[in-house]
């Protein structure tokens, strides 16, 4: 099986221009894990829609924060890129409501942050574990 366009019609644009616009995050309470990320990153939650409650960030992604009941969450990973003068704010508000941060993915740097790609960075757990990150700079990547 093959994945390759087999016809691509000549008026179609180019797939760099795709974007993400939105994704469910799943949550145990919904309002609370939107107003958690919300004040953590700086931004607001939007009205409900149907049974999401968005979150919408800085280059028009959603979070859609939908609440599964009856079935474990399965950890994800979400990782946003943050202006550099912003990053202290963050790094203050989660030692304000008292959540670890750490350097690392696997949280075995407690309380420290990184400086990958010569920007700063740190992972969080959110309230239901989803692991996020706030970065300042994007990984390079080759
Ligand atoms: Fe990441």
């Amino acid at each position: 099986m093959s994945y390759e366009p087999q016809h691509k019609p000549a008026s179609e644009p180019p797939a760099t221009t795709v974007q993400l616009n939105h994704t469910v995050v799943h949550a145990s309470d919904r309002q609370l894990s939107a107003e958690f990320l919300a004040a953590v990153l700086g931004l607001e939650v939007g009205a409900p829609f149907g049974p999401f409650l968005p979150v919408e960030l800085g280059n028009g992604v959603t979070l859609d924060y939908y609440e599964l009941r009856d079935a474990p969450i399965q950890s994800q990973h979400y990782a946003f890129l943050v202006p550099d003068e912003q990053f202290d704010t963050m790094i203050a508000r989660l030692e304000r409501i008292g959540v670890t941060y750490y350097a690392d993915p696997s949280h075995t740097e407690p309380g420290r942050i990184n400086r990958l790609f010569g920007g700063r960075g740190a992972y969080f757990d959110d309230p239901d574990g989803h692991n996020m990150e706030i970065m300042t700079r994007p990984y390079a990547r080759p």
